[in-house]
């Protein structure tokens, strides 16, 4: 049975679920096919991903296609829970409760994965860690599964490296329907959504230090450069460095960037990107915010401890106030803003992440005799596939190679 926060709430959720599944055409061209074809009758499906309306229709398109489906969030703030009433009210076995503590969200995955199901769908690794751990007797049924980001799937490979990955796993994030658009368009629009959303301030004219120049840095800095902020860029890779800079942005080391910015977004996947020695720095009334993965990127508890005092001062932004009087303003307690004090991507966006998702557990399925405990690349035909259908979606189309042109293109000769 369904852990959700409060059942009254269901039709506001299959509302919002209703609104994106109307923006979704690359997934709802799949839903019809899996409607008919019925890929995954008889097999169980356990999804631990942000549990909110794009997510509650990619279990809709599981259970169309015959799955009995149970699904989770990833994240405990990022949970909806009207979304989560709603989708339970649509048949779909749904745990999640917005805020839950550290407990109770373990509790929510091992429900779960207490389906024994046969296809994951995870965000950020967190079923892979139970399934390789005290949960592993829920995974003896276990085809394989999916990983939806970049974070994750670094997981998935040090596990791969050390023999203790607990069964075959495709990178979704790697995809290139998924992160050309996902982490570069969807990041760089949802984080904005959220900041501007919670803090009711302007971007323009900010000075924004965005740390992380990769896929997701990208889409949050050309945002924020495109409101009119002055963005600068830390990053650790000289060649994302150099990028960068070629588009326009100053670069710097943090400990530089500190004093300078007015509202810093982390977005490494990496640890204590932020730290009591830049707070030492940074302005007054600075707005720290963190889009990565884990909430480990600014150090909220280093920052209470420096603190004497901390007030709620809008909902998702509590303020610290320091013994020299600065106040330092931290959104969505650290964890990834445009999820967890917001909708998350727009549902254009999530259309062509979940389409590889709903895609690769097929593929999962059809080559389960094949199958070994390690990590694969979503195949090619399956990303192709999608561009194609969302580009047709959009009344577009691409030009078609030649038998000349592909023979010039193939060929050494230059004929
Ligand atoms: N908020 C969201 O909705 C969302 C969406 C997709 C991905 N993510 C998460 O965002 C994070 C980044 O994802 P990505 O796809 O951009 O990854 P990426 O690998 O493309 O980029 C990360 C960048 O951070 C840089 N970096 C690493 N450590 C650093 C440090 N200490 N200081 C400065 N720069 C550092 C790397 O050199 C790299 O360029 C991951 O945790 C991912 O899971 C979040």
């Amino acid at each position: 049975m369904s852990i959700v926060n409060d059942m009254n709430l269901a039709e506001s959720g299959r509302r919002k679920i209703q609104w994106v599944r109307d923006f979704m055409p690359a997934l709802s061209e799949i839903e019809q096919r899996f409607a008919r074809e019925k890929p995954f009758e008889g097999l169980r499906i356990a999804v631990s991903v942000h549990l909110e309306a794009k997510t509650a229709n990619l279990g809709l398109v599981l259970k169309a296609g015959g799955a009995e489906v149970s699904l989770t969030g990833s994240n405990p703030l990022s949970t909806q829970d009207d979304v989560a009433a709603g989708l339970a009210s649509m048949g779909v076995e749904t745990f999640g409760i917005h805020g839950a503590s550290a407990e109770e969200y373990e509790a929510h995955l091992v429900e779960t994965l207490k389906n024994k199901p046969h296809l994951i769908v995870d965000d950020g690794g967190d079923l892979i860690h139970l399934l390789g751990g005290h949960c592993r007797d829920y995974g003896t049924e276990i085809i394989g599964g999916c990983e939806e980001t970049t974070t994750g799937i670094l997981r998935l490979r040090a596990r791969e490296r050390d023999g203790i990955l607990p069964c075959p796993m495709v990178a979704v994030n790697d995809a290139k329907a998924k992160h050309y658009y996902d982490n570069k368009y969807g990041t760089g629009q949802s984080v904005w959504d959220a900041v501007m959303h919670i803090s009711n301030l302007i971007v323009a004219g900010k000075t924004v230090v965005v740390a992380g120049y990769g896929w997701c840095g990208k889409g949050v800095a050309m945002r924020a450069a495109g409101m009119g902020a002055n963005v600068i860029v830390t990053e650790i890779d000289p060649f994302k460095a150099l990028d960068a800079t070629m588009h326009g942005y100053r670069v710097m080391k943090m400990e530089e960037a500190a004093p300078l910015g007015d509202v810093f977004v982390t977005v490494t996947g990496c640890r204590d990107v932020i730290t009591p020695a830049h707070f030492e720095k940074m302005k007054h009334n600075a707005l720290l915010c963190n889009a990565g993965h884990f909430d480990c990127e600014v150090d909220v508890a280093g920052l209470s401890k420096m603190a004497i005092r901390q007030e709620l001062r809008r909902d998702s932004i509590v303020g610290y106030t320091l013994s020299d009087g600065r106040v330092l303003n931290v959104a969505a307690e650290g964890r990834l803003v445009n999820l967890a004090a917001g909708n998350g991507h727009p549902a254009e966006i999530m259309d062509m992440s979940f389409a590889v998702q709903a895609l690769t557990l097929e593929w999962l399925v059809k080559n389960r005799e094949h199958l070994e405990c390690r990590v694969y690349e979503v195949p090619d035909v399956i990303d192709q596939e999608i561009a194609v259908s969302k580009l047709s979606s959009l009344g577009l189309s691409v030009d078609t190679l030649t038998e000349a042109q592909r023979a010039y293109l193939d060929g050494w000769s230059g004929e």
